[in-house]
């Protein structure tokens, strides 16, 4: 399988495993878990639709109870839930899909509501993100004040994330994604806008990094880099996230990971969901710091990921909004069909029955 045949639609080599094309789908939270946060049988049904892009990417799971900042998004940390994803993966793989699982901790951006205990979501520190979240009853709430994670706990959640690694790989993933992206826990450590811890864990950006450097050395070591990706988002304001010198900071989180060498890293460009220019960033400096994989994100359209990939600009391109209204997203891009509109009627957050979720339609056989 050669890297060098750079098209969207040719097969890529990615550690273990081969892709059927440079197409991946991105993770996307749809909160549609079942009573304890299980994966339900539309949720098979939906990843399966999508199994011919290159390689799933399954939406943030959390690594604990504690993790949870939303309602309805499934977890990685009870045999409920590891059971209910292997159907999901199964499914996938008897359609000739590969499935990844991103992996997160909130972090601050949760409520009490969602915690064990009804007890201060944990962050780097006590600072509130200016931001919200749904709770059924309630509506769109202001996230509650998080409580700074004593050093004493800091190892434990390092854990969570080892054993729902290994949990996922039992549940039948070809691989995780760590959630180092916007402004959840790992990217929260990372920031200066969310730490001012004075201990080792905040100041100095090896400081603020070292939390990422751990949970990756953890699940590297517990799984293998070969099956361990990363997602960061190095100039995304969204949940309230803010970073003085995002360059520098970026840079040292690329060459720590150079040494632990994940299977990809997978940036999103610019404002999630957003302008891809809101912020001056050099991604071009970035990727030259890292010899695997190179995934981008943020705005793709065909002849962007057409043109990132014969330019070399990236390996693997990620598609969020495109891959929930357009279940054949490769076929429809490699024949130029037409694509399918959002359904103006469906949330892409929540909702009930099939409608928005499952029945967006494949062109015909
Ligand atoms: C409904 C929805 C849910 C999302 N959930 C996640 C998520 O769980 N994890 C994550 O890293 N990004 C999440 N994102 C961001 C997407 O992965 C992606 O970065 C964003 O949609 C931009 O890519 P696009 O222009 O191809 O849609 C979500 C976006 C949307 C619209």
């Amino acid at each position: 399988m050669s890297h060098t045949e750079r098209t969207l639609y040719s097969p890529f080599q990615l550690g273990p495993i081969t892709l059927a094309n440079r197409m991946v789908m991105a993770p996307l939270t749809r909160n549609r878990a079942e009573p304890g946060n299980v994966p339900g049988p539309m949720t098979i049904e939906y990843y399966a639709q999508r199994a011919s892009v290159g390689l799933i990417i399954a939406e943030a799971t959390q690594v604990s109870a504690q993790a949870q900042g939303y309602i309805a998004t499934p977890g990685l940390h009870t045999p409920e839930q590891i059971a209910g994803w292997k159907k999901v993966t199964d499914e996938v793989h008897a359609r000739g899909g590969k499935i990844f699982v991103q992996l997160w901790h909130t972090g601050r951006m949760s409520h009490t509501a969602f915690q064990p205990g009804e007890k201060a979501p944990v962050a780097p520190s006590a600072v509130r993100a200016n931001a919200k979240t749904y709770i059924p009853g309630a509506g769109y709430v202001d996230t509650s004040e998080p409580r700074a994670l004593e050093l004493s706990e800091i190892a434990g959640i390092v854990d969570d994330f080892r054993t729902a690694a290994r949990h996922a790989i039992e549940a039948g993933f070809d691989g995780v994604e760590i959630h180092g992206a916007h402004g959840y826990l790992i990217d929260a450590f990372l920031r200066d806008g969310s730490n001012k811890r004075t201990d080792a864990y905040g100041g100095s950006i090896e400081n603020r990094a070292r939390f990422l450097v751990e949970v990756m050395t953890a699940v590297v070591g517990e799984i293998g880099a070969d099956r361990t990706g990363i997602r960061l988002s190095p100039v995304s304001p969204v949940n309230d996230s803010s970073e003085s010198q995002p360059q520098p900071l970026f840079e040292h989180v690329v060459r720590e990971l150079e040494k632990l060498h994940p299977v990809y890293i997978h940036v999103v460009e610019g404002f999630t969901g957003g302008p891809r220019d809101n912020a001056p960033f050099d991604y071009a400096a970035l990727r030259k710091l890292y010899s695997g994989v190179w995934m981008v994100n943020n705005g793709y359209d065909k002849a962007m990921a057409e043109a990132a990939v014969a330019g070399g600009h990236a390996d693997l391109v990620s598609f969020g909004r495109l891959m929930i209204t357009n279940p054949d997203l490769p076929r429809r891009f490699k024949e130029n069909a037409p694509l399918n509109e959002l359904f103006k009627d469906a949330p892409l957050y929540g909702g009930v029955g099939p409608h928005g979720y499952i029945d967006y339609p494949a062109l015909p056989a």
